[in-house]
């Protein structure tokens, strides 16, 4: 069991440090990261400068938190996050997003690359999470609750909070970018998933794939942040093309797509104001 006191205590050490409580979360996936340099960055931190904390071993995941102003809007972003396929437990895999609740971070930005399962879907799409699907994962509730951040059972009927995904639709469109919406099926990964456990996903009416997200929209939702989840089409899921699944070619085609989720992110942050 984390030291929740201890991260409460540390959190506030951080705040009297930068002087700002950050409203805006950031969660950024594979191949993104270079997103959080465009952040008006005033202080940043590696997640190992805080005991017991998680670090990402991924490459194309930084490991670091970056407090700053996006449209002046007070923000930190996680520049990479931990996984659970890296050996961690779900509750230290959501450690970075209650670090971010016990800040005051109101709204929380969860941008991921996926495998498109939905035929509808091409490489490149930015899809807005409409939903996911978390059973195949540990949920990373299970331990003792912690009673400061919120309730035993949380209800998870709106996860992904509507109003913010009209605002993101709103923002695609002004910019002529062109979002979808979907289902979010998080596995556990590393391995890239079977053909046949794809069509089983599809089955279960999962319209992408990845190895993150839900998990951290489920701690999220738990410490009740407002949540929207942004994935990126990175590549057609197993089964679904000829191509065989690398990580390289999930983080180049991520790269391609940062300008988009840049102009939603700052848009976004616009309407804070
Ligand atoms: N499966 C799981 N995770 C992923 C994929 C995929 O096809 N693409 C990017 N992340």
């Amino acid at each position: 069991m984390y030291d929740y006191e201890r991260l409460e205590q540390y959190a506030l050490k951080i705040s009297s440090r930068i002087g700002f409580a950050p409203k805006v979360g950031i969660v950024l996936g594979s191949g993104m990261g270079e997103i959080a340099d465009k952040i008006n960055a005033v202080y940043t931190f590696a997640f190992n400068d805080i005991s017991g904390f998680p670090m990402s071993t991924v490459e194309g995941h930084a490991g670091q938190f970056v407090f700053g102003y996006i449209q002046d809007v007070p923000v930190v972003c996680m520049q990479g996050r931990i996984h659970y396929y890296e050996g961690y437990s779900m509750e230290e895999v959501v450690l970075p997003i209650r670090f971010m609740a016990i800040m005051g971070v109101e709204i929380l930005l969860l941008t991921n690359a996926a495998g498109g399962i939905n035929p509808d879907y091409n490489v490149g799409d930015i899809v807005l999470l409409t939903d996911h699907i978390s059973t195949f994962v540990p949920n990373p509730l299970i331990n003792k609750n912690i009673d400061s951040l919120g309730v035993r059972f949380p209800d998870m009927s709106h996860v992904y909070d509507e109003k913010m995904r009209d605002t993101m639709k709103e923002i695609a469109k002004q910019n002529g970018i062109e979002v979808k919406e979907g289902v979010y099926i998080q596995f556990t990964g590393p391995s890239y998933e079977t053909p046949a456990e794809i069509r089983m996903a599809a089955a279960l009416g999962a319209d992408l794939v990845g190895m993150s997200t839900a998990c951290e929209a489920i701690a999220a939702k738990h410490a009740g942040m407002k949540i929207c989840g942004i994935s990126h089409v990175t590549n057609a899921a197993a089964g679904l093309s000829d191509k065989e699944l690398s990580h390289e070619e999930v983080q180049q085609a991520a790269k391609q797509c940062e300008n988009k989720l840049e102009t939603l992110i700052s848009g976004f942050c616009k309407t804070l104001k």
